[in-house]
C-alpha cells in the first residue's frame, strides 16, 4: 500500500526517532514492503519511516539505479531497523541530493564517503556493516532523517537562504508533485 509522503516542515520530520522492539512490531515485514512500495511510487531511492508519519528508527534504501556506475549496487535493497552510526571517514565529498520530502528542490551535500552501522535487518538479525560510495550517502541520508535531520540543515546560509521561499511553499502545499503528500500547512480544514 503507497502511503502518504510527509512534506518539509512538519514537526516529525525534526525529530529524533525512537528505536522499535520486535514485540511491539511483529508486522515490521508488511510495514517495510509498503515503504518500498511509496519508494518506489515516488521514484526514490530512500525513504525512512519519519517521511510517512512514524517516529521510528526504520528506513529502507535501494541503491540499484546507481549500478551502472557502481556495479556491486546490482541488488542493493535493504531495511534497516534501529541503526546506529559507528564511525565516518575519509575526505568530505559533494553530492547533489534530493528528499521525497522536499520536492524539486537539490543541492550539494558534503558527507564522508565510507561508514560504518549496526543495524537490524527485517528478520531482526543483527550486522555491523561497512559501506562506501552512493550507498553510504544514501544511507547517511536517510539515518539523518532517523536522527531528526535534513539535508537542507547542512547547507550554507546563504544556500538556505536562497531556497527558504521555496521550503515554505512546499510546506503550504504549493508544489508541482506526481506523488501523494501530506503537507503540515494544510493540516486542519482544506
Ligand atoms: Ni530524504
Amino acid at each position: 500500500m503507497k502511503l502518504p509522503i510527509i512534506a518539509y516542515g512538519d514537526p516529525i520530520l525534526k525529530k529524533k526517532a525512537t528505536a522499535i522492539e520486535p514485540a511491539e512490531y511483529p508486522h515490521v515485514q508488511q510495514l517495510i514492503d509498503d515503504m518500498f512500495e511509496t519508494m518506489y511510487g515516488a521514484r526514490g531511492v530512500g525513504l525512512a519511516a519519519p517521511q510517512i508519519g512514524l517516529s521510528m528508527r526504520l528506513f529502507v534504501v535501494d541503491a540499484t539505479p546507481f549500478d551502472d556506475d557502481e556495479p556491486e549496487l546490482k541488488d542493493f535493497k535493504k531495511a534497516f531497523i534501529n541503526a546506529q552510526m559507528l564511525e565516518e571517514s575519509g575526505e568530505e565529498w559533494a553530492f547533489n541530493e534530493g528528499c521525497l520530502s522536499i520536492p524539486d528542490v537539490r543541492e550539494d551535500v558534503y558527507r564522508k564517503p565510507v561508514i560504518r552501522i549496526s543495524y537490524y535487518d527485517e528478520n531482526w538479525h543483527h550486522h555491523e556493516e561497512t559501506f562506501k560510495g552512493m550507498a553510504a550517502r544514501i544511507i547517511q541520508h536517510e539515518y539523518d532523517h532517523i536522527e531528526g535531520r535534513l539535508f537542507t540543515d547542512k547547507l550554507s546560509p546563504l544556500r538556505k537562504r536562497l531556497i527558504e521561499k521555496k521550503l515554505n511553499d512546499i510546506s503550504k502545499g504549493i508544489v508541482d508533485v506526481d506523488y501523494k503528500m501530506k503537507f503540515p500547512a494544510q493540516k486542519k480544514g482544506r
